[in-house]
C-alpha cells in the first residue's frame, strides 16, 4: 500500500487540547473575553463573525508554539475577523492574508493600532456629529427620519407594520426599482430622495451606507451616523485609517438589525403568510436604537488598548494561492482557517466591504416573485463578489489540494482549522468529509496530526481505519509537518 497515512488522533485526556467556553459572555453585545488566556494575549470580539475562532485561541497558540519558535514570521492564512492574528501578534511576527478588502483593514487595524487611538476616535466623532456634512444630510434625510421614528412609536403600541415595511422595502434604491413600496414610505423616501439631488449627494460614496443600506440592515439615523464618520475617517493615511475603519466595522457588527448579526439579508420580520414575528419586534427596534457614535468609541477604547507586542506585522489582501506563489518569507508556520461550508462570506459581510472599498458599487437584482421585472436584491447586495472555491462543491477539494501543496512546497509546517460535520447537530453540511481532507494532507505532508479542540470527550478510538467508526469533535486542529 502507498505511504500509508500516518494520523495520529489524540484521545487522551492530557492530549486533548481543550478550549473552555463556559466563561464566554453569550450575549452578542458584549465583548467576549477568553478567560484562560493570560492577560497580554485576551483578545475581545472585533466583528461577530461566521467561523470565528474566537473561542479557540488558547489551542490555536498552543498548537502554533508546538511548531514555531516564538519571534519568528508566521502566516494567518484566511484571516477573516483578525482574532487569530491579534492573539498571535503579541509573541510572532504575524501576517494577515485574506481575498477581502474589509478583513484586511481589520486585521491592520488590529495589529498596528495607533498611539492615541481613543483620542483621535473623539476628535473624529465630534468631528462627525457636529459638523456641516451632518447637518446638511440631516436635512434631505428629514422626511425618512420623522416617518421612521412614528414607525418605532407604533410598534412600540402595538402597530408594526410601518416596522416591518422599513425592512422590507428600505433603501432608496429600491425607488429606482418596481414600485410595490408601501405610500408612507414611499412618499417620505421621495421627497429625501429629491433633496439629495439637490445637493448633489444622491449618487457616490459619501452617501453610500444611508442610500444603500439606511432601512434594511440600518435605521436612516444609524446609516446617517456611519457616513458621516466615514468621511472623517477617509481623510486619515495608513493604519490610522485602518484602526478606525476596523472600530467602525465593530460598531456596524453591534448596530445591525440581522439575527446572526451578519448582513446576508436584513431581518424578515413577516412569515410566509404576512404575519409579523412579534418575537423579534423587541429586538428589531433595540438595535435600530443602538448609537453609532457610543459604539465607534467604545471599540476605539477596548480595540487601542490590545496588547500585539512591538513586532512589524503586515495585513494582505489577496488570494491565498497568489500569496503562497509570490510571498517569498519563510514562515515558522502558516496557520490556515479556510471556509468549510457554502456560505460566502463575500455575501454575508458585503456591507463590510463597501465600507472599505468606500465605493459605489453596482448592486444586485431579482426576478423572483416580480412577474420577471428585475427588483433591487433584498440583501442589496454588490454585483462583483468573491466567489470562493472552497465554497463551491467542485471546487472544494482542489482548493485543498492546492493549499496543502503550496504549503508543503516551501517547507512550512501547516495548523488548519476545520470544523467536520455532525449531522446530528444540524450545522451546515460541509463540502469535504475528514476523511477526504486528511487524505489530501497526508498526501503532501509526511506527519499529520488531528487534534479535537471542542472540549468533548472522545469515548472512541478515532484512528483513521476504514472499519472503525469516527466520531469527530466540533473543532479539530490539523497539525501537519513537513
Ligand atoms: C472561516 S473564515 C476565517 C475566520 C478567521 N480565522 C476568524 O477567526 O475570524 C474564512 C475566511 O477565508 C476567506 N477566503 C475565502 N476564500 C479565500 C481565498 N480564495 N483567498 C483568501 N481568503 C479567502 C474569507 O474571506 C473568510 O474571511
Amino acid at each position: 500500500m502507498a505511504r500509508r497515512w500516518r494520523i495520529l488522533l489524540l484521545q487522551a485526556a492530557h492530549l486533548v487540547i481543550r478550549a473552555d467556553t463556559n466563561d464566554v459572555p453569550t450575549d452578542p453585545r458584549q465583548p467576549a473575553v477568553l478567560p484562560e488566556l493570560a492577560p497580554r494575549t485576551t483578545v475581545a470580539r472585533t466583528i461577530h463573525y461566521l467561523g470565528s475562532k474566537l473561542r479557540l485561541l488558547a489551542p490555536i497558540r498552543r498548537a502554533i508554539e508546538s511548531v514555531a519558535p516564538q519571534g519568528r514570521p508566521i502566516c494567518d492564512l484566511f484571516s477573516g475577523s483578525g482574532v487569530v492574528s491579534l492573539a498571535l501578534a503579541s509573541d510572532w511576527e504575524v501576517t494577515s492574508v485574506d481575498i477581502q478588502e474589509y478583513s484586511r483593514v481589520l486585521c491592520s487595524g488590529l495589529v498596528n493600532p495607533p498611539a492615541d487611538a481613543l483620542d483621535e476616535g473623539r476628535r473624529l466623532r465630534d468631528r462627525a456629529s457636529g459638523g456641516p456634512f451632518r447637518q446638511k444630510l440631516r436635512r434631505c434625510l428629514n422626511p425618512l427620519l420623522t416617518h421612521e421614528r412614528h414607525c418605532a412609536t407604533d410598534a412600540l403600541q402595538g402597530d408594526v407594520d410601518g416596522l416591518c415595511d422599513l425592512l422590507e422595502h428600505g433603501s432608496l434604491l429600491a425607488l429606482d426599482t418596481r414600485g410595490d413600496i408601501p405610500p408612507l414610505l414611499h412618499r417620505a423616501a421621495n421627497a429625501s430622495l429629491r433633496e439629495l439631488s439637490k445637493r448633489g449627494l444622491a449618487s457616490g460614496p459619501a452617501t453610500v451606507v444611508t442610500r444603500h443600506f439606511g432601512g434594511r440592515y440600518f435605521s436612516w439615523e444609524q446609516a446617517m451616523d456611519f457616513d458621516t464618520l466615514l468621511a472623517e475617517i477617509d481623510l486619515l493615511k495608513d493604519r490610522e485609517r485602518d484602526f478606525h475603519l476596523a472600530a467602525i466595522f465593530a460598531a456596524a457588527s453591534d448596530a445591525v438589525s440581522t439575527i446572526g448579526k451578519h448582513f446576508a439579508q436584513p431581518t424578515k420580520l413577516r412569515d410566509s403568510a404576512g404575519l409579523p414575528k412579534l418575537h423579534l419586534i423587541d429586538r428589531t427596534l433595540r438595535d435600530r436604537e443602538t448609537s453609532v457614535y457610543d459604539r465607534y468609541i467604545a471599540h476605539c477604547q477596548s480595540l487601542g488598548e490590545r496588547h500585539r507586542g512591538s513586532r512589524r506585522h503586515r495585513a494582505v489582501r489577496t488570494d491565498y494561492v497568489e500569496f503562497l506563489e509570490s510571498d517569498t518569507t519563510q514562515f515558522a508556520a502558516v496557520y490556515a482557517d479556510p471556509p468549510y461550508t457554502r456560505d460566502h462570506y463575500s455575501r454575508y459581510y458585503h456591507v463590510l466591504e463597501t465600507m472599505a472599498l468606500r465605493d459605489e458599487p453596482e448592486v444586485a437584482t431579482t426576478k423572483i416573485r416580480s412577474n420577471g421585472v428585475p427588483r433591487l436584491s433584498r440583501g442589496v447586495y454588490r454585483l462583483q463578489r468573491h466567489q470562493s472555491p472552497f465554497c463551491i462543491p467542485t471546487k472544494a477539494a482542489g482548493a485543498f489540494e492546492q493549499l496543502f501543496a503550496n504549503v508543503a512546497t516551501r517547507r512550512t509546517p501547516l495548523i488548519l482549522s476545520y470544523s467536520p460535520y455532525r449531522a446530528e447537530t444540524g450545522n451546515r453540511p460541509r463540502l469535504l468529509t475528514m476523511d477526504e481532507l486528511l487524505g489530501i494532507a497526508q498526501k503532501h505532508f509526511s506527519q499529520v496530526e488531528s487534534i479535537p479542540v471542542d472540549g468533548v470527550t472522545h469515548n472512541k478510538l478515532n484512528l483513521l481505519d476504514r472499519n472503525v467508526e469516527v466520531d469527530y469533535a466540533a473543532e479539530v486542529l490539523i497539525t501537519c509537518r513537513p
